[in-house]
């Protein structure tokens, strides 16, 4: 017999602590090096995990660019992604270079609608404030004019982007009465759920205006200063799509004025937000919440396991399952 073995490819994994086996299942097929601090790696870490790698497994907040494809070296065949949302690859990059890059829809739209939903709730409602009242004592006696908000049967729900997820909110919007729009660069007449309306005219017409969009050259600051003047004072502004689609700052000051009635936010620019006293979280009629929409075990591993199907398909010479839209499911250049 002779001592030689045939060596297996090597993935990098960003992250050790993902929900469900998929780290152990990529482990039985190939050589696996996960990053295990409890801290993200750096840039220069990342670099360091990926160097001499043939599959990468990162999450949605990595940065995947071309210094991190350089210093993978020229083996790298394919980056699979964790996530629905790829803002932070540089597609283009990956494509020149031959890499498959894939993510993960078909796994998480219910999951985020939930919390569409939920942050609604929480705003209109003024469900958060309450709650916040009733734990500092204040819940002196039951009063007809106490923590009042307003009604989410029956509105006017507007969705902004209409892909799986806000189609997935559309369908529990009909539960509540809700009457459903949707502003979408593909107008489509036959959509049973919701009608296709211009931009201003969702914007204008609304009582809640849902955020469902990727975060793309076109889609960053679409929600500033005069689209928030364009919507309804009684109305909630609800993001649970990317941060850089709605302007903070702007958002911040029609809730301070009442030009806009609440909010909530599941995504924020420069997340992690971990200042105590960060304006964004501290103001009364915006609820936040820390990027959690598909939090759920089934639903994080789902998105685990199929970022780990991506890589074995690819590695064993199958198509990617799930390539980004418009890009190759095969490797090579
Ligand atoms: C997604 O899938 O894009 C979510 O935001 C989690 O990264």
């Amino acid at each position: 017999m002779s001592g030689t073995s045939v060596r297996r490819p090597r993935v990098a994994v960003s992250r050790t602590a993902l929900p469900g086996d998929s780290v152990s299942h990529l482990a039985t097929r190939f050589d696996v090096t996960a990053w295990t601090a409890p801290q993200p790696p750096t840039p220069a870490e990342l670099a360091g995990l990926v160097h001499g790698c043939q599959g990468l497994l990162v999450l949605g907040s990595d940065r995947v660019d071309a210094a991190l494809l350089d210093a993978a070296g020229p083996d790298l065949r394919v980056v699979a992604l964790a996530s629905m949302g790829y803002d932070g690859v540089d597609v283009a990059a990956a494509v020149e270079r031959g890499i498959v890059v894939t993510h993960t829809p078909n796994v998480l739209a219910d999951t985020t609608a939930d919390v569409a939903m939920a942050l609604i709730l929480m705003a209109r409602r003024r469900l958060p404030a309450s709650m916040d009242a009733l734990r500092r004592g204040e819940w002196g006696a039951f009063r007809m004019d106490a923590f009042l908000g307003l009604d989410v049967h029956g509105a006017t729900l507007g969705l902004i982007g209409y892909g799986q997820i806000a189609r997935a909110v559309a369908r529990r919007a009909a539960g509540f009465q809700m009457r459903v729009q949707h502003h979408h660069p593909v107008r489509r007449e036959d959509d049973a759920l919701s009608r296709w309306v211009p931009f201003d005219e969702l914007l204008q017409t609304s009582d809640v205006v849902s955020v469902h969009t990727p975060l793309t050259q076109e889609t960053k600051g679409l929600i500033g200063k005069a689209e928030i003047a364009l919507m309804k004072p009684t109305a909630t502004l609800v993001n649970t799509g990317r941060g850089g689609v709605v302007d903070e700052e702007a958002l911040l000051a029609a809730l301070r004025c009442g030009a806009l009635h609440s909010a909530g936010l599941d995504v924020m620019t420069n997340e992690p937000r971990t200042d105590p006293s960060d304006p964004l979280l501290n103001e009364p009629h915006l609820v936040v919440l820390p990027h959690v929409g598909s939090a759920t075990e089934a639903t994080r591993a789902g998105m685990a396991a199929l970022a780990a199907r991506n890589i074995e398909a690819v590695l064993d010479g199958h198509p990617a399952l799930t390539a980004l839209p418009g890009t190759p499911s095969l490797p090579g250049r």
